[in-house]
């Protein structure tokens, strides 16, 4: 990522992965670009499967009505909104100010890093997070984070996109994602963001490393479940 002339963050760039706080400054910038159109061309690519993918994440939850979730990297607020009709009581939290400002939910939203979360230990009963791991700067202190704010018994359900396990479906997968979706994303919104997104999963790292991450940072019942042939992942556990 570089700096323009008054001193505003660039976009990242396709070709370049950036790291520390050059990736952060850079996610938001992306994510202030194209939050007005960030949900048409959720549904366009998906095919509106993202909207089944969230519901499910609040399904594993598996958390009583009227529960406090922590919706973290929230963004336009999709899952705030599924978790208010799923009875529980949503909060949201996310870096870019434009996504926030783009959101439609009733639900309290919070503007910062999910690194440092203005909430107070143990006073959450689950935390969502949608299709946001890859963007964070490292998993581990967010999972820490997740980890300080939850009761013990408290629920993540982390979502994330992921590569299907059959050859025949990755390489048809890797074709969209690679040249369909940039396409998609270059006609509705910005052509260099949604090139990025799809280089952007070169930072998860293997799931079995994921899993290994959430354990460690003080959860149970760590499981994988792969959604819709295994496009989109879901981490599920319980605070120890
Ligand atoms: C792909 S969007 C997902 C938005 C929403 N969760 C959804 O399901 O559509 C990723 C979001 O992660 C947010 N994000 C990235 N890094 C973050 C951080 N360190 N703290 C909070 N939010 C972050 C971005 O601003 C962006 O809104």
């Amino acid at each position: 990522m570089t700096t323009d002339a008054g001193g505003t963050a660039a976009l990242p760039d396709a070709d370049h992965l950036p790291e520390g706080e050059e990736k952060a400054r850079a996610v938001r910038a992306m994510f202030d670009t194209i939050a007005p159109r960030y949900d048409l061309v959720n549904r366009i690519m998906t095919f509106r499967m993202d909207v089944g993918w969230r519901r499910r994440a609040i399904r594993a939850l598996d958390l009583g009505t009227r529960s406090i979730v922590l919706d973290l990297a929230c963004g336009t607020g999709d899952m705030c909104v599924d978790l208010e009709q799923g009875g529980h009581r949503p909060v949201g939290a996310d870096l870019s100010f434009g996504m926030l400002a783009a959101a439609r939910t009733d639900a309290p939203l919070l503007h910062g890093d999910g690194l440092a979360l203005p909430i107070a230990g143990g006073t959450i009963d689950g935390v969502t997070c949608g299709f946001a791991l890859r963007n964070f700067v490292s998993l581990p202190p967010m999972l820490d984070e997740l980890a300080r704010v939850l009761r013990p018994g408290g629920r993540i359900a982390l979502l994330d996109v992921a590569e299907p396990p059959n050859p025949i479906m990755r390489w048809g997968h890797s074709i969209y994602f690679g040249k369909a979706v940039p396409l998609i994303g270059g006609l509705l919104s910005d052509r260099s963001a949604y090139r990025y997104l799809p280089k952007s999963v070169a930072y998860l790292p293997a799931p079995v490393e994921v899993q290994r991450m959430i354990a460690t940072a003080g959860f149970d019942d760590v499981e994988r479940t792969l959604l819709s042939g295994g496009i989109s992942q879901l981490y599920t556990a319980t605070r120890r």
